[in-house]
Parts: C-alpha cells; sequence; structure tokens
C-alpha cells in the first residue's frame, strides 16, 4: 500500500502531489547526479604546485572501509544521492532506505545498476534501523555514516561510534542532518502578498514534512490583522485529498501512524494549552490515510514548546509582536529553538536586513531575504544547518564531496638529494 494511505493505490508518492514528486524523484536527483561528476571532475582537477625539481599532485582515494548510509522517506533524490555521492568518489556503501520509501529507493538502486554501476558497490539493505546502526558501527572497517533523522538517534549513534573507536582502522566521518525549526520573521516594512504566500507554500507543501518546513511567523502588530486576514483566506482555498485521484490536491497525508499520533499530540497542545489559540485547521483523520488539517495556531507565549520544538507536520504557529521591539523579536528566535536550519527575513528597508542578517548570523545554515524558507535548490542554495540541525556538510555543493573522499599527496622528485647536510654546512 502508499505509504500514508490504507487503501493500496498504483502510485507510490509517500504523500507527495504528483508535481512535488516529480520535482524530487526526477528532477532533484538528475541534479544531484550531475552536479557531482562534475564537482568531481573539478576536485580532480584542483592540484598542487609542481616545480622543476617535482612533480607534486593529489588523489582522491574513496575511505579505506564502507560508508553507511541511512535515508529518509521524504525525499527520493536524498537516497540517491546517498548512495551514488560515495560510490562515485570510490565508495563502497551500505544503504539502509527508510521502510516507508522502499520501492523508490529500490527503482533507483535498480536504475544505477542498469547504468552500469557495478554490483556490491552500493549493497541496498532494507533493515530495523536500530539493528543496522549497532551492526555497522561495531566493523572494524566502518569509516563513515551519512544519517537523516532524529537529533537523539544521531547523538545516540556518535556516542556508540565513540565507544568503538578502538575497533576501527580510521577515525570515521559523521554527517547528520537532523531537522530545524524554521522561521519567518516579517519587519513592518514587509510585502504581505510575499509573505503570505510564500508562509503558506512553506509551512504546508508536503504536508510540512520537510526539514525546511516554516513553523514559526513573527508578526509585527501594524501588519497583523492584513497579513492574518489573507492567510487564512488563502487557508481556505487549500485543496487536502488523494493526491493520486486527483491531480488538483496540493496537500496530502503524512506518512504513517506513527507521524499521525505524534503530529495529534501537538493539535491537543494547541486545543488546550491557555498559551494557545487554533485559527485554522486543528483536525486530522486516519479513517482513510494520515491525513492532519494545514493547521494555523497563534501563541501568546513565544516560549511556548510548540515554538521550539520540531513537528515535521503541518502546523504553523505565529507570535504577533509589537514592530518596534523588532530587535529584541531578532533575538528571541536566535535564542528560542535548539535547531538552526533556514530562516527567513520579510523586509523592504534595507537596514533592517542588514541588522537581521547580522543577528541571525548562526540562526540559520540557509537564509533567505523577501523569500520563504524552502525550496533549496542544487548547486544554487547549498543545503544544511549547524546547532542541533546537524553538521551541516551542504549535499548538492563541492564542500559535500570532500567529506567522502581521504586526499593522498604524491611528490616525486626529480633531482635526489645528494647530500644530508645544510648548504650552509658545506
Ligand atoms: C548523505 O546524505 C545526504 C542527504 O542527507 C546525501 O545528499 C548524501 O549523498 C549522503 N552521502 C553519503 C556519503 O551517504
Ligand atoms: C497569493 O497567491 C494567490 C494566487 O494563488 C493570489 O490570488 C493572492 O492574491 C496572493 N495573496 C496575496 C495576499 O497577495
Ligand atoms: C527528511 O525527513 C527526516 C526525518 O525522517 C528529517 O530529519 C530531514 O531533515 C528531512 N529532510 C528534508 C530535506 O526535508
Ligand atoms: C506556556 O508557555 C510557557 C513558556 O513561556 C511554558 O512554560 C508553559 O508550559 C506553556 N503552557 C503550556 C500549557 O504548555
Amino acid at each position: 500500500a502508499q505509504p500514508g494511505m490504507h487503501s493500496s493505490l498504483p502510485f507510490f508518492f509517500q504523500g507527495k502531489t504528483v508535481i512535488q514528486a516529480e520535482i524530487d524523484a526526477a528532477a532533484e536527483l538528475i541534479d544531484f547526479f550531475r552536479f557531482n561528476a562534475k564537482y568531481a571532475v573539478e576536485l580532480e582537477s584542483s592540484q598542487p604546485l609542481s616545480v622543476p625539481s617535482s612533480t607534486n599532485s593529489m588523489v582522491y582515494r574513496g575511505l579505506e572501509g564502507f560508508v553507511a548510509a541511512v535515508s529518509p522517506f521524504n525525499f527520493t533524490a536524498i537516497g540517491g544521492n546517498l548512495a551514488g555521492t560515495p560510490a562515485l568518489m570510490g565508495n563502497v556503501v551500505l544503504w539502509k532506505p527508510s521502510d516507508t520509501a522502499l520501492l523508490s529507493s529500490f527503482a533507483v538502486y535498480r536504475i544505477l545498476l542498469e547504468a552500469g554501476l557495478p554490483p556490491n558497490v552500493i549493497q541496498f539493505v532494507p533493515a530495523d534501523g536500530p539493528v543496522f546502526g549497532d551492526t555497522v558501527t561495531s566493523s572494524e572497517y566502518f569509516c563513515g555514516l551519512n544519517f537523516t533523522g532524529s537529533v537523539p538517534t544521531f547523538k545516540r549513534l556518535w556516542k556508540q561510534v565513540s565507544e568503538n573507536l578502538d575497533r576501527y582502522r580510521t577515525f570515521p566521518r559523521l554527517a547528520g542532518e537532523c531537522g530545524g525549526k524554521n522561521f519567518h520573521f516579517v519587519h513592518s516594512s514587509a510585502d504581505v502578498p510575499s509573505v503570505v504566500n510564500g508562509t503558506l507554500r512553506s509551512a504546508f507543501e508536503y504536508s510540512g514534512q520537510k526539514c525546511s518546513a516554516c513553523s514559526r511567523l513573527y508578526a509585527p502588530d501594524s501588519l497583523w490583522p492584513q497579513i492574518k486576514e489573507k492567510l487564512l483566506e488563502e487557508h481556505g482555498k487549500i485543496k487536502v485529498g488523494d493526491p493520486a485521484q486527483d491531480f488538483g490536491t496540493f496537500f496530502s497525508a503524512v506518512i504513517d501512524d506513527k507521524s499521525f499520533a505524534r503530529i495529534k499530540k501537538w493539535l491537543q497542545h494547541a486545543k488546550t494549552s491557555p498559551n494557545l489559540s487554533i485559527l485554522a485547521g486543528g483536525n486530522c483523520d486516519d479513517t482513510v490515510g494520515y491525513f492532519i488539517e494545514p493547521c494555523i495556531v497563534e501563541s501568546k507565549d513565544p516560549k511556548d514548546p510548540i515554538m521550539e520544538e520540531e513537528i515535521f507536520g503541518p502546523v504553523l504557529t505565529v507570535f504577533v509582536y509589537p514592530e518596534k521591539q523588532y530587535k529584541e523579536i531578532l533575538q528571541l528566535i536566535d535564542t528560542t529553538s535548539p535547531y538552526g536550519l533556514t530562516g527567513a527575513v520579510f523586509a523592504q528597508d534595507k537596514n533592517v536586513i542588514q541588522e537581521a542578517r547580522k543577528l541571525l548570523r548562526n540562526a540559520a545554515g540557509n537564509f533567505y531575504i523577501n523569500d520563504k524558507s524552502t525550496g533549496a535548490v542544487v548547486a544554487q542554495q547549498p543545503f544544511g544547518g549547524s546547532r542541533a540541525s546537524g553538521t551541516n556538510d551542504k549535499p548538492g555543493s563541492p564542500h559535500y564531496l570532500l567529506r567522502w573522499t581521504s586526499p593522498q599527496a604524491i611528490k616525486e622528485t626529480h633531482v635526489p638529494l645528494r647530500d644530508w647536510k645544510y648548504a650552509y654546512m658545506l
């Protein structure tokens, strides 16, 4: 059956709409493959200086052992890139796809084989997550982990790796991407239509199951009545349903029962907390699929857990601030959540944009000015965040390839040393 739906349908959208699936499984995966090949060729041509007495070169070796790659359900392209990049750099990869994206991952794996990838360079290993993690990190040949998932799981694996450090032949490389609590900051000089449409798209596309999805909006009291009116008006037009039956659908189900239950708890919190009031949505229904209505919440308290913790679902929380206090709000945004993935500033005032860039320097690995917090394109906005969001290795850029190679510098001398003494001693 299709993840996210109970009935078995002929399509495997992983809860995406047709256009989202095409952007992901075809367009983005192709971008990853083509740009990584380009970066690898450029890296190869990045060579040290040679002088008349010696020729120097750099060989970009694969790591000595295997890389374990744990891919998430939400992007078929991530799975393909995850297996493809290290293989391109000469590594052997153990690829554990998400349980809820097995078929699409297997299709990518088979395409790679069909395209001529030698068998066993990538080993496709559908497995239980924790068992896989424990097994691979205890092998002496373990030399890298590429992980996408939750902070607690990544921390657990990191600890396990340190426990096993004495066994390994080489210091393993650990790369992790662990989500975010992304913000849209709106200044009183902002253009309201771009705030409204940017926020709706960012918070609710793919049912909020993107690590870059906007989940906290900070709006000035002067603009809030306007923003609120338009936000609710446009919210009313969001078509929720089964994208396989109706191609006009914008919004589908979330991936599985676990995800549904987790988000449902947040909806309950929004209904019962005196800090919060629900402005739109708030219902959910799992009779035919794991459907959660796109939900907009207003919080009177900027430190309510709903403003701090990742939800990974279609829940947007708004905090309305006194327009004059925007500097304090920038500080507040920086210090509210442990994450540092994406964020956006909406302002026409150039000075405010400068201030925001400075104050929010460490709050986001992908920072947007007058644009929504989602939609990073390979080779245009290399993606990743620091703090609890991960190791910020920026897949989709040359930086990333460097993580999966162990360069060897070779010097070939043409003038052999004829004496052990320094010249001044002769
Ligand atoms: C690591 O994961 C990222 C996505 O999070 C992917 O783009 C990349 O190719 C993966 N690399 C390896 C070595 O598995
Ligand atoms: C948002 O986009 C819609 C088209 O989808 C447009 O009709 C509407 O005017 C935009 N909203 C605002 C507030 O401009
Ligand atoms: C995909 O989902 C995982 C959770 O399973 C999350 O940690 C990750 O950040 C998401 N990646 C993107 C690019 O949305
Ligand atoms: C309201 O927000 C405060 C944080 O300022 C938090 O301590 C409190 O627990 C929240 N109330 C509920 C019911 O979650």
